[in-house]
């Protein structure tokens, strides 16, 4: 049975995402897959700029909304970036993703991947980490004020509050939890 772990952390604001995504970034090992979820604006990207950082990749992590896949070779580890979101799912396969964590044509590291939810076939073990705004916003005023139209409105630009679900699928990735101190 493949071993699954979860933990759900709460970020009170930016700076605690960040400090979450560094830490994991120092339990990270070649061959690990992260894969991000969560709306527009819930912190993906952001996530990663702090991940990257604390690999010590100088180069300003960007977004790869456009450019579909960033490769950062300066760290201490690769970093390959993805973000799926311009694609349909039937267009994930030919960009043959899987190459990264075969390691054969490309050194392996960490592969990270926006939107992973586009992927047809998953990866057997990865990094999940799911990023959302809790409903009890900690501005409730905001939110009366915003004619009840809130499908239509980002939540995240209302707060810095995050919830923050990893969960860990295999021997590999659990390790990197289980050494994780919430
Ligand atoms: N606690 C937080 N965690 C992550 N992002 C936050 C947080 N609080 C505010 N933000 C802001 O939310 C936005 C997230 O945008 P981005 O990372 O591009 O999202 P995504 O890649 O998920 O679409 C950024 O402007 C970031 O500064
Ligand atoms: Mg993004």
């Amino acid at each position: 049975m493949t071993e699954t772990v979860k933990i759900d952390l709460y970020a009170k604001n930016l700076d605690e995402t960040k400090a979450i995504a560094s830490q994991i970034a120092q339990l990270a090992t070649t061959g690990t897959i992260i894969l991000l979820e969560g709306n527009l604006g819930s912190g993906k990207t952001t996530f990663m700029q702090a991940f990257g950082c604390a690999l010590g990749i100088k180069t300003p992590i960007t977004s790869p909304t456009f450019t579909l896949i960033d490769e950062y070779i300066e760290g201490r580890l690769p970093l390959y970036h993805i973000d799926l979101y311009r694609l349909e799912p039937s267009q994930v396969p030919s960009l043959h993703l899987q190459e990264y964590w075969r390691g054969e044509d490309f050194p392996l590291g960490v592969v990270a991947i926006e939107w992973s939810s586009k992927l047809l076939n998953l990866p057997h073990n990865y990094l999940q980490i799911n990023l959302s705004v809790p409903m009890q916003s900690s501005q409730p005023e905001l939110l009366q004020n915003l004619d009840n139209d809130l499908d239509n409105i980002f939540l995240e630009d209302l707060s810095e509050e995050r919830i923050i679900q990893l969960i860990a699928q295999g021997s590999h990735h659990a390790q990197i939890l289980n050494q994780f101190q919430a």
